[in-house]
């Protein structure tokens, strides 16, 4: 089972990399971001009680986001491993992610950090744009559409995220940049921390992380590190 935890703060690029890592590695993204806001979309009380938080710029309570994760990771298709884009963000929900993983006699393989400095992490979130249908995220300067207002992915539209307003982000930032360190000690206590230059341009990213994941011993299904063909 490969499990894979892709660390960064808010607008890191984390989303940007883990659906072309799942492809390489051909196993799910499992985004406790999109599974909250999917539940905010249904209207769930799930999605109600998270959404004060998430508006708010702030964690949802530990407790509601690992139920939340473990209740995912129990799914079938999770079963040879997952690309976890914003879980853990506390040293207690890195705590429960390791127990329930040595539960399946299995264990974090790596934990990749993105690194990226604030100034650059503002500029990224106040000019995303994300698609309805899957949240495949865009930027208006540094990866546009090629269709204004459309996903090139699956056609469907872009929208500007609540949380992406100048103040949001700055509480996001001044919020959960702690308990992101913290997290990142939990990793490099455990041995299985690395790290990326999160600047460079998307693909750059994208090959470092591969060549960090195939140092660490983690390959795709077809037995490279790289996708599938190609
Ligand atoms: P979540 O959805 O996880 O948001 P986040 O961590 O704040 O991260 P983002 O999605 O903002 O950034 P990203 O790293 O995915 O960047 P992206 O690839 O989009 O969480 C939202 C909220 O849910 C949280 O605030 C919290 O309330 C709650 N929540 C979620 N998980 C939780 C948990 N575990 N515990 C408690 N609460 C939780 O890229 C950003 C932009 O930059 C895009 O426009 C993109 O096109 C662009 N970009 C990406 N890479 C590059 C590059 N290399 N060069 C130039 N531009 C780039
Ligand atoms: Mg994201």
């Amino acid at each position: 089972m490969n499990v894979v935890v892709l660390l960064g703060a808010p607008g890191a690029g984390k989303g940007t990399q883990a659906p072309l890592l799942a492809a390489r590695l051909e196993i799910p993204v499992v985004a406790t971001g999109d599974l909250f806001r999917a539940a905010v979309r249904e209207g769930t009380p799930l999605g109600l009680e998270a959404r004060r938080f998430m508006d708010a710029g702030r964690l949802v309570p530990d407790e509601i986001t690992v139920r939340l994760l473990l209740e995912r990771l129990a799914r079938p298709d999770a079963a040879d491993g997952v690309i976890l884009d914003g879980f853990p963000r506390t040293a207690i929900q890195a705590a429960a992610l390791d127990a329930a993983l040595t539960a399946r006699g299995a264990g974090v393989g790596a934990a990749v950090l993105v690194d990226v400095p604030g100034e650059e992490l503002v500029r990224r979130m106040s000019g995303r744009w994300i698609c309805r249908a899957n949240g495949h995220p865009y930027h208006e300067v540094s990866s546009p559409p090629r269709v204004a207002g459309v996903c090139d992915l699956d056609g469907s539209e872009l929208y500007q995220r609540a949380d992406d307003q100048p103040d949001t982000i700055r509480t996001r930032m001044d919020q959960q940049l702690g308990s992101l360190r913290e997290v990142i000690d939990h990793y490099r206590a455990a041995g299985c921390l690395r790290s990326v230059d999160g600047l460079q341009a998307i693909d750059r990213v994208a090959a470092d992380i591969d060549a960090q994941l195939t140092a660490a011993g983690i390959r795709g299904a077809a037995g490279s590190g790289r996708a599938a063909g190609a």
